[in-house]
């Protein structure tokens, strides 16, 4: 197997606890594995070389958060808002239309362009939902077409009741054949426990049945009001709850006090227009931090996580270290992954490289393209 030495680094982000961050540093590549990482005087030799000249380095970002199986856009729904009209839930059915109409390849490749673009941006780990079928069988080709593209697959069926469809025999659904006949190609269930999608009970009767066939939760909360979302999270020991943009204090204090990542989607905020989420105040109370993209064609239609960096530091006062630490580590959990977000011994090689000297600038240079090479498990792409 190839080993590849990267020297040069005028900045390593490890994320590791012991390694810290480093300058002066190197890293060897073996295989698809990171096998050695340290100052780069006393780096090893390798079968090839990469000089970083003085740029530095981070793990690849980890984007936990997104619905990359559709088709269609939503340009027209996009500008309406921009005029003030109300970001709601039944949008979804305008894609869910459009997703149905779609061939395979038509998804497959929609799904393609959009991990190709977001690769090429120094994401190197995604997830990416189902939840644009809304029937058995419409779920089930979103499932098997995003788990032959993607590093983690999440079944949400539980996204939206289908226009027309009575709200308790569609979660009934959802959580009998509907989860049956998507659990092999999934890892994670997710519920959108909103008003205008799932109630609590609801929520909670997709999320039992679907811990009871093994999965891992996931929990869409809290994006256009307070509500039941965080707390059902918590009691359920999902991995995270996404969007967290209405908390209320026992919202944020029963995150601190649980292993469930808070993910908060800042593109997604604005292309709403709602207000940021309160990340600061969610890292000040001990809770763990994830930012992802939420890319998807009607609320953030962006795989950027340097923009979801950016505005974290510029807008929701986060340290740039806080902003690259939620952006790779912090996906990582919610994930519950251990191989990707870090840079150690052993850990994927999943590397961003940006043509800065340090990750500072992502929000120094606010808008500026700034990766300038990426690995994904050890392969340059
Ligand atoms: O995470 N909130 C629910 N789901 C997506 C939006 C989907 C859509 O509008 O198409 C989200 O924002």
């Amino acid at each position: 197997m190839t080993t590849t030495l990267i020297t040069g680094i005028g900045e390593l982000i490890t994320n590791d606890d012991s390694l810290g961050q480093l300058t002066d540093a190197a890293v060897v590549i073996d295989g698809d594995r990171i096998a050695w990482v340290g100052a780069a005087a006393e780096a090893p030799d390798a079968d090839e070389r990469v000089d970083a000249e003085g740029r530095a380095v981070l793990p690849g970002w980890v984007d936990s958060h997104s619905h990359l199986v559709f088709a269609g856009d939503r340009t027209a729904e996009f500008t309406a808002r921009m005029a003030g009209q109300a970001y709601a839930a039944g949008g979804i059915a305008v894609t869910v239309n459009a997703t149905r109409a779609a061939s395979d390849e038509e998804l497959r490749a929609g799904l393609r362009r959009h991990v190709a673009e977001a690769l090429s941006q120094g994401t190197t780990c995604l997830e990416t939902k189902t939840g644009y079928g809304l029937n058995i069988s419409d779920e089930l080709r979103s499932a098997r077409i995003a788990a032959g593209e993607v590093d983690e697959v999440t079944f949400l069926g539980a996204h939206l009741v289908p226009p027309g469809a009575d709200a308790d025999s569609y979660v009934d659904l959802v959580r009998g054949p509907m989860l049956d006949a998507v659990a092999p190609f999934v890892r994670w269930a997710d519920v959108f426990c909103e008003t205008g999608a799932f109630d609590e009970d609801q929520s909670r009767a997709v999320l039992k049945a679907a811990a009871a066939k093994g999965l891992g939760l996931r929990v869409h909360g809290n994006q256009l009001g307070e509500g039941p979302g965080v707390r059902l999270a918590v009691e359920l020991g999902a991995a995270s709850v996404d969007h967290c943009t209405y908390l209320s204090e026992s919202d944020v204090d029963a995150l601190a006090g649980s292993s469930t990542v808070a993910t908060v989607l800042p593109a997604c905020d604005l292309s709403t227009r709602q207000p940021l989420a309160p990340a600061r105040r969610l890292l000040d109370a001990g809770a763990t931090v994830a930012l992802a993209s939420n890319c998807n064609p009607g609320s953030s239609y962006t795989t950027s996580m340097a923009f979801a960096v950016t505005t974290a530091v510029l807008q929701m006062r986060l340290t740039v270290a806080e902003a690259v630490r939620a952006a790779t580590l912090g996906g990582a959990q919610a994930l519950r992954r251990e191989d990707v977000g870090v840079i150690r011994a052993g850990a994927r090689a999943d590397l961003h490289m940006l043509n800065a000297p340090s990750a500072t600038w992502l929000a120094y240079r606010p808008g500026v393209p700034l990766t300038h090479a990426v690995w994904r498990g050890g392969s340059r792409v």
